[in-house]
């Protein structure tokens, strides 16, 4: 099988060759096509994600990202490559996981799936200057992509705890939610034997907090998704641990939900679990379950052990582990 590495920016180029080196000792017939993209690399040739890396991610079997930074001002001409990637290739399906680790960073007893629809809603790119002062953001919802999304979640439903909680805010965005909720419970109907329930987003955000153990599958529309699975992953030791993975009808990007970190880029201190369990995610969409569930084990493993980076350790008595020595003790514990 062929997959496409895409380091990125950042802690990208740390966490992504560690993921790399943890699939390799696996020892699975993998072989590894790297390909540009990000900030770095639009400074370099003017462009952010060159033809050359999207046929690459086409001709792959799965595709691992790292990050890639995006100025919070607009710089003409460069467009987060990730955001490019979902909709050039259509990966309208974001899935990410909560799972607890064993650590005081991270409640226990928590296994949540945040389904967020990738290809619409505020992200459609749909954002002018009406008028000096008044700037209008279009915010697509159509019945085609909710109702997609829709059937992905109750589909990962039907192999988990059965219970799908559709999140909106319709009581305020009558018609753009108000599809998304109907197109939802519509597709709800083809799966009778599982629960079908709602919750309006700023309810679900609190009940992140305080009861995150009594839900499954959370499925959502982008932006939401976007914030409530930053939430949930403070759940289990915040960004450095959090996997996801973006899937369309025939390609797949897996990444960790961090992003290029700048802070911290180059220190060899970034946390590589995010990324290592993205690679595990890859596994199992390329049909290599029980692969996965040994990276998992490890991680398991190393993290009951102690082995952790210094994002995960509240007993600062306790030294930090680094990049390379979390990933060297995952190799080991594999
Ligand atoms: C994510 C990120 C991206 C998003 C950014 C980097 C554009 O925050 O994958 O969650 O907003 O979707
Ligand atoms: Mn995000």
């Amino acid at each position: 099988m062929r997959i496409c590495v895409i380091p990125g920016d950042g802690v990208g180029q740390e966490v992504i060759p560690a993921a790399q080196r943890v699939l390799e000792a696996l020892r699975l017939d993998l072989e590894f096509v790297r390909a540009d993209a990000g900030f770095e690399h639009f400074q370099k040739t003017g462009n952010a994600i060159p033809d050359a890396t999207l046929d690459a991610v086409r001709a792959c079997d799965a595709t691992l990202f790292g990050a890639t930074s995006s100025p919070m001002t607009r710089v003409e001409g460069y467009r987060s490559p990730i955001l490019a990637l979902r909709q050039t290739l259509d990966l309208y399906a974001n899935l990410r996981p909560i799972q607890s680790l064993p650590g005081a960073f991270s409640r226990p007893n928590l296994d949540l799936l945040i389904v967020r629809e990738n290809t619409e809603g505020l992200y459609a790119g749909r954002e002018r200057v009406e008028k000096e002062g008044m700037i209008i953001a279009e915010r697509v919802i159509t019945r085609r992509a909710s109702e997609r999304i829709a059937r992905v979640a109750f589909q990962y439903a039907q192999q988990r705890k059965k219970r799908v909680t559709i999140v909106h805010k319709a009581n305020v965005l009558k018609l753009s939610d108000g599809l998304f909720r109907e197109t939802c419970f519509q597709v709800a109907r083809e799966f009778p034997y599982l629960r079908a329930d709602e919750m309006l987003v700023d309810a679900m955000a609190m009940r992140l907090v305080t009861n995150p153990q009594d839900y499954d599958v959370i499925v959502t529309t982008n932006l939401f998704g976007d914030i409530l699975s930053d939430e949930a992953s403070a759940l289990i030791g915040g960004l450095g641990v959090a996997p996801s993975g973006n899937i369309g009808a025939s390609n797949a990007v897996f990444e960790p939900v961090h992003g290029s970190a700048p802070d911290i880029a180059g220190k060899g201190i970034a946390n590589p679990l995010g990324a290592i369990l993205s690679a595990a995610m890859m596994l199992d969409y390329l049909k290599q379950a029980q692969a996965a569930a040994q990276i998992r084990l490890a991680v398991n493993r190393v993290l009951e052990f102690g082995v952790m980076t210094r994002d995960l350790l509240s007993d600062l008595g306790r030294a930090p582990a680094t990049t390379d020595e979390v990933t060297r003790a995952i190799i080991a514990a594999l």
